[in-house]
């Protein structure tokens, strides 16, 4: 069931965000907020914070119909950013709602929204003051590594599911690994620049931001699980997005395909049947 659209208006670029708004007081999310909306202009530029091909595309697709609950199911994005798997959960067929602190982000993902006729419900909102739902599943990718409190934050999203909720969590082994992997991902990013003449972010977080964020010394695949387990998630659980990586590598040239794709991953877990309050 993909659902029409109008409410979102006929030219959100030119507007800002329609999207609920709640107040997020502290001088780290207004710096995240500011850091976030200058980002918004090139974020969909770099290569693998999208689906830039067909095959890329059904990888995700595939990806996502294996870890979501059954179609129709409401789902929480949370830091949706321009909509990646918002808009890609939304052409399945589920009921999307969207949290970002990031206006610009959000206005972004409204107008993709827009272009494809799907309905996606928007919030600005940090990620520790999720809507009440209740959802069936929490998704966010790319995010915990940003979060002033990622451990309140997976604690609250838990609060808004339902009994036997999900929350997947989708990430990617941006750093560290061995020195092999660390030469080729520095290759990547040189290549991809040559060729696109793009960066990965306008620029780097400012120092002041960087100490208030537990997770970004060491976003490493075992810290993230450490922390959706101490937030009190069950049965957590881990799985390489081969096919991802597989559809990411076809598409290269021939020398990129040497230095294949940046290994992506999700973390999988159920909610608490004693949730916390
Ligand atoms: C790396 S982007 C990921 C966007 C999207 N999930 C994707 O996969 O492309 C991180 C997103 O998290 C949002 N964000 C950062 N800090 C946040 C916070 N404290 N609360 C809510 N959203 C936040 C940013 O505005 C940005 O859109």
């Amino acid at each position: 069931m993909i659902h029409l659209v109008s409410r979102h208006g006929l030219q959100p670029r030119r507007r800002p965000s329609r999207a609920r708004a709640f107040s997020t007081r502290s001088a780290t999310h207004e710096a995240l907020r500011g850091y976030w909306d200058d980002d918004a202009a090139t974020y969909d530029l770099w290569r693998e914070h999208g689906a830039h091909s067909a095959i890329e595309r059904a990888a995700w697709r595939g990806e996502l119909s294996r870890y979501l609950p059954p179609c129709g199911a409401r789902v929480l994005d949370v830091g949706a950013g321009t909509g990646f798997l918002s808009t890609a959960a939304a052409r399945l067929g589920y009921e999307v709602t969207a949290v970002d602190i990031s206006p610009g982000m959000l206005a972004r993902l409204e107008a993709s929204a827009v272009r494809e006729g799907l309905t996606i419900d928007t919030v600005c909102a940090s990620a520790e003051c999720p809507p009440p739902g209740p959802y069936d599943v929490v998704i966010a990718r790319l995010v915990l590594w940003t979060l002033p409190d990622p451990v309140a934050a997976l604690q609250a999203w838990m609060r808004v599911l339902v009994p036997g909720g999900r929350l997947l969590v989708f990430e990617a082994r941006w750093t560290g690994g061995s020195y092999g992997e660390a030469l080729r991902r520095r290759a990547r990013g040189v290549l991809h620049r040559l060729q696109n003449a793009t960066r990965e972010h306008h620029a780097a977080y400012p120092s002041e931001l960087v100490s208030s964020l537990p997770l970004l010394a060491d976003p490493s695949p075992n810290r993230i699980v450490e922390t959706i387990e101490a937030a009190g998630w069950r049965n957590v659980r881990l799985a390489h997005l081969s096919d991802v990586g597989f559809a990411r590598t076809a598409v290269l040239p021939r020398l990129g395909q040497s230095l294949g794709a940046t290994p992506e991953y999700v973390v999988q877990a159920d909610a608490d049947p004693r949730l916390p309050d």
